[in-house]
């Protein structure tokens, strides 16, 4: 994992827009995206560079990392409607080319499979972006998700249900269930960029990073994965024990090497 302390929430935008742009450029790319609040400026940054005119998305598709269970695709809260709203509809996508799950399938399972599939056929996600939950997960693997878990329906945490809440009009109208990518899934993504800003990820971004791999802490899952960029703000990092350590490895890093 390569920690990289980042002074403020725009400058962790930036940079992970920068790995995702230097990976569309190279060709035919395939993107996770996460929804969530923290992926946001990272979204608005590469619409910018889109609408200035360099960059361009048309050879790129792009898989969605969760859904909520019961919500129609047209619900402004489906993370379908969510992803086109905040990034993927204010840039050249090609029509098709933006692939989430079906949360009002009928055979739910069978949709987690097929979406595995199809993620398979893709030839697999490139670089896949990821926030984290203050208990932890990542997509909606929820604390004791297996590590070696694949897409699937799991049910939502009191706290998680709490934190989405701002979302919905009360906490009541989140839904309970969700289909998420696995762990084991997300692990699959050749390049994993987990972000983080502000004091309220602290503890779950020390846990991930810094504490022992364990189904307790999901996130902490990435620890197995041969190219992990942690990308989070001073805030972020203020419980990390090991701060320095990763501000002088990352300023000392040659140039050419990237993220
Ligand atoms: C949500 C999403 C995750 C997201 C996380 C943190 O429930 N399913 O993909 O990373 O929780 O959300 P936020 O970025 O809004 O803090």
């Amino acid at each position: 994992m390569e920690i990289v302390i980042l002074p403020t929430p725009a400058d962790v935008a930036r940079t992970a827009a920068d790995a995702i742009e230097q990976q569309v450029r190279r060709g035919p790319s395939v993107l996770g995206l996460a929804t969530g609040s923290t992926p946001l400026g990272t979204y608005a940054e590469l619409i910018g560079r889109h609408r200035a005119g360099g960059l361009s998305f048309a050879n790129a598709q792009a898989f969605l990392l969760d859904e909520y269970v019961g919500l129609p695709a047209g619900h402004p809260q489906s993370y379908h409607s969510v992803i086109r709203e905040e990034f993927t509809g204010s840039v050249d996508f090609a029509p098709d080319a933006v692939h989430g799950l079906n949360g009002m399938a009928e055979d739910l399972e069978a949709e987690a499979a097929q979406y595995e599939e199809r993620i398979s056929a893709s030839g697999g996600v490139d670089i896949q972006i990821l926030g984290i939950g203050t208990d932890g997960h990542v997509g909606f693997n929820e604390p004791m998700s297996s590590l070696a878990s694949r897409t699937r329906i799991k049910t939502l945490t009191r706290q998680t249900r709490q934190d989405n809440a701002r979302f919905f009009e009360s906490a009541a109208d989140v839904p309970e269930h969700v289909l998420t990518q696995g762990l084991g899934t997300i692990r699959r993504a050749r390049h994993l960029l987990l972000l983080a800003m502000g004091e309220a990820k602290a503890e779950a971004i020390a846990a991930a990073v810094e504490g022992p791999v364990a189904a307790l802490c999901p996130a902490s899952a990435l620890q197995l994965h041969p190219h992990v960029s942690v990308l989070v703000d001073e805030a972020a990092a203020s419980r990390l024990a090991h701060r320095d350590y990763y501000t002088d490895t990352f300023g000392r890093k040659p140039a050419w090497q990237g993220l």
